[in-house]
């Protein structure tokens, strides 16, 4: 399959819209996946706004115009809108998940949990033997309570053999994303579900990205590379306070001290120093959204190599460079 890049974002807050940019890899793991189908649930975690749903939308979309693909996407975090919390490569999906759960409060979550009964619905009405299954769930930990998590999982594994041994569905991919620890810890002590990472954007992906949205031309864009570490939200963050890296960084420094003013200073020290020094402070900071744990082996697109400067360990990662940053600062400031 060919991907053209003119998948198109809005960037309503920035009056601008972009083209996708990069994840070649990352969209053809998704499309070997789509075409080969996967015994197992794959979950995907990865720093918040490194753009997890960004690229299962704009998988979703290219993916229409494969016959043999049927994929249907739901937002578990969608409150109240459904045509927001739904996008499917057929309209008819789309209509049985509407007259499902439109007015469920909220949807998002309703349509989440009922998934499976609108895939099963669609492979009674249209015509769905043979074909291959791609179901995907965003952010559905969160969505549906870490009491759920091992259930959700168990029962999306079992669904798999079901459609495709009951339903005559080709092959089947279902792929869930999450973007806190805690579930995705719960996910890594089970075996019918495998735990995949997707990173930040490469350099020559968010350097095109940094293009499309025209900053300044004196600014420092190796300081753009260094405080972001490729985090495509950070920058369209950084984009909308106009450039100032300097008001940036105080508002995460706030976020930051907010964030871990319970935990003990020499030990942030040390892990400001090195981020594989001490996994169980490294872990509270993954559960707190500021640092998150590697998977070096199951990776959706390009394994981060270490960095001391932009805070990767082999283990343990800053979730952006500038998280460290701040905390170092913080730190510095006493009291
Ligand atoms: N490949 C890309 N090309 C251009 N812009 C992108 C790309 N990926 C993400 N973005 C931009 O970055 C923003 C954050 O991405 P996205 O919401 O997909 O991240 P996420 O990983 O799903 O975040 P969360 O962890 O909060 O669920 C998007 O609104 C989008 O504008
Ligand atoms: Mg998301």
């Amino acid at each position: 399959m060919v991907y053209s890049a003119d998948y198109l974002i809005e960037l309503r807050e920035l009056g601008r819209i972009i083209r996708f940019v990069d994840r070649a890899a990352e969209l053809g793991f998704l499309e070997r996946v789509s075409s080969e189908g996967y015994v197992f649930p794959i979950a995907v975690y990865g720093p918040e706004g490194c753009g997890k749903t960004t690229l299962l939308k704009r998988f979703v979309r290219t993916v229409s115009s494969d016959d043999n693909v049927v994929a249907v996407y739901v937002d578990a975090l969608e409150e109240g809108d459904p045509r927001r919390a739904i996008a499917a490569t057929r309209s008819e999906l789309i209509d049985i998940a509407l007259e499902l759960a439109s007015s469920a409060v909220p949807v998002g979550r309703e349509l989440a949990r009922r998934v499976m009964k609108i895939v099963r619905l669609a492979v009674e009405k249209l015509a769905l033997r043979g074909k291959n299954l791609v179901v995907i769930v965003d952010d559905v930990y969160r969505a549906i309570g870490l009491d759920s998590v091992d259930r959700y999982t168990k029962m999306m594994y079992e669904w798999i053999d079901y459609l495709h041994r009951s339903l005559g569905v080709e092959r089947v991919a279902i792929i869930l994303t999450t973007s806190e620890g805690v579930s995705k810890r719960e996910l890594f002590k089970h075996t019918y579900v495998h735990v995949y990472m997707m990173w930040n954007l490469p350099r020559d992906g968010f350097e095109d990205l940094v293009d499309q949205l025209e900053p300044p031309r004196d600014l420092d864009r190796e300081q753009l590379w260094i405080l972001t570490g490729g985090n495509p939200r950070a920058l369209i963050e950084l984009a909308k306070l106009g450039w100032s890296t300097e008001t940036w960084l105080s508002y995460v420094e706030t976020r930051v001290e907010h964030l871990v003013q319970d935990l003990d200073r020499e030990r942030l020290w040390k892990l400001v120093e090195d981020c594989d020094s001490d996994p169980e402070l490294a872990r509270a900071l993954e559960d707190r959204n500021l640092m998150i744990a590697l998977n070096r082996a199951m990776v959706l697109g390009q394994v981060p190599n270490p960095s001391r400067e932009l805070g990767i360990g082999s283990r343990w990662a800053w979730q952006i460079p500038a998280y460290r940053v701040a905390l170092r600062r913080y730190l510095e400031g006493g009291s």
